[in-house]
């Protein structure tokens, strides 16, 4: 399939070969810039910032400008017509009229969703809330790569603010699908969220260990370690995945740490956030010293604050300049591809761990909404155009995933739409856990947030209603 007039909004929306022609065609632009001057010539990128941005935006726009493309930015929500009440699906059309290509960061998750939904034009994430920041991974990998390592088998230990941080949830995807070995570091209380790791041992077909007596398995005390998620050398050997040994696993050595900084900007209104700076975790010489860490690469997709000392900076492992740097060529390579102005070659995927399960999609008006506030299915609420919609993971025990943020929730109350002779009285509803509740098509469910939502719909309790 062709990437041309494609959007970029989660990093699934690209295949482990897609990914791997894109870095082809980054080595060829950090090759020869210069050849690439006429490649977007007469067209324009959008560039709308409403959060801070350095390097993204910069690159970007660097990226556009080497291309020979033009750009126009907007940066600032209280200078844009958001402040007066516009839907985010009218700013989408109206800049999608005025340029060939948009790129929006934006502090509520799912907001690209809903721009590349409304815009006509491809649309790039960089950066939605907490949900995911796909470019930023390009670049982490394309680093990785560039320093001639292979993602396969390669142990990362993933540190910082694992639940906030929008960047290592676009990259624990892209790990987990190129077969990586993944430990978590989070700092206390900012682990990586459930939904991300159900979705990794459901859908990516590895092994999650969480483990609170893990660092007692280890010889020597190294870094207490939250988790690891192993994946299968191959996807043909899921039933044969050996015992997780997290000692076996670190005594080989850590290939990468890639750490971040505390998300102040997101956490609860209710946190101490005094508190989780005093327990972050950080990283300098003392802790690198370690023979582990001997060949890591020391990897932070910045801007850095406490957590990574700056005496790291000279030391030859420390890769966070010039993921920075692959920031230009990666995000030139995406733009000429998306623009139709370049085409690659997609490599043959043998060996995908991507997911490829296709869940039936959840779209009524039945009282559910998104479980995470700051979804943009609960922000928009002024303008009734976003109507909450999921995806149907699983039915035991009954899993709607958000389709704009990901986040999940577990629905207690059934129905369906097909009810026995369509007769009023057989209108009833049922605990989502029953037996009848597995019975109904994905096409004919009903779930409600309650029993008086589900009574509100004219709904009668059934004899299948857990007391
Ligand atoms: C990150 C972001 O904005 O999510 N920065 C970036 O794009 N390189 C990381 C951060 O802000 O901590």
């Amino acid at each position: 399939m062709s990437l041309t007039n494609r959007s970029l909004v989660t990093i699934d929306d690209l295949s482990d070969g897609e990914i791997e022609a894109l870095f082809s065609l980054a080595d060829e632009m950090a090759e020869s810039p210069a050849d690439q001057a006429g490649l977007c010539q007469g067209k324009i990128m959008a560039s709308l910032f409403f959060e801070p941005s350095t390097r993204t935006r910069l690159s970007f726009e660097a990226g556009m400008l080497r291309l020979g493309g033009r750009v126009i930015t907007a940066v600032d929500i209280g200078a844009s017509s958001l402040a007066k009440g516009e839907s985010i699906a009218d700013m989408a059309r109206v800049v999608g009229s005025y340029a060939d290509i948009i790129v929006i960061r934006h502090p509520w998750e799912g907001a690209a969703r809903v721009v590349a939904d409304y815009a006509g034009v491809p649309v790039i994430n960089a950066g939605d809330g907490s949900h995911e920041h796909p470019t930023q991974t390009l670049c982490d990998l394309y680093t990785i790569r560039k320093e001639g390592r292979a993602i396969k088998g390669l142990r990362i230990a993933l540190w910082g603010d694992l639940k906030h941080g929008r960047t290592v949830h676009s990259l624990i995807y892209a790990l987990a699908r190129f077969g990586a070995t993944i430990l978590f570091r989070p700092g206390p209380g900012l682990e990586m969220p459930k939904h991300v790791l159900t979705r990794l041992s459901t859908e990516y077909k590895g092994e999650l260990k969480t483990c609170r007596n893990l660092n007692q398995e280890l010889d020597r005390k190294l870094f207490p370690v939250d988790a690891i998620y192993v994946t299968p050398s191959s996807p043909h050997q899921l039933a044969m995945l050996p015992d997780i040994s997290v000692g076996v696993e670190l005594k080989a050595g850590i290939d990468a740490l890639y750490v971040t900084r505390l998300q102040k900007e997101r956490q609860a209104p209710t946190a101490e956030v005094q508190e989780l700076e005093k327990g972050y975790p950080v990283v300098d010489k003392k802790l690198l010293k370690g023979k582990e860490f001997a060949k890591t690469l020391v990897m932070h997709p910045l801007p850095r604050v406490d957590e990574l000392t700056h005496e790291m900076d000279a030391d030859p492992r420390s890769m966070y300049f010039k993921q920075a740097a692959y920031g230009v060529p990666i995000r030139m390579a995406l733009l000429a591809v998306l623009l139709g102005a370049k085409e690659v070659t997609i490599p043959k995927e043998e060996d995908s761990f991507i997911p490829k399960i296709d869940h039936p999609v959840y779209k009524r008006d039945s009282g559910v909404k998104c479980p995470n506030t700051n979804c943009v299915s609960n922000q928009e609420t002024e303008v009734r155009y976003i109507k909450p919609e999921f995806r149907i993971v699983s039915r035991q025990p009954l899993t709607l995933r958000c389709i704009y943020c990901d986040h999940e929730m577990h629905p207690q109350y059934v129905a369906s739409s097909e009810w026995h002779q369509r007769k009023l009285e057989n209108k009833k509803y049922h605990s989502a856990d029953s037996h009848f509740a597995h019975k109904i098509k994905p096409e004919n469910l009903i779930v409600f947030a309650s029993e008086d939502e589900a009574r509100a719909q004219q709904f009668k309790p059934s004899s299948h209603i857990r007391p």
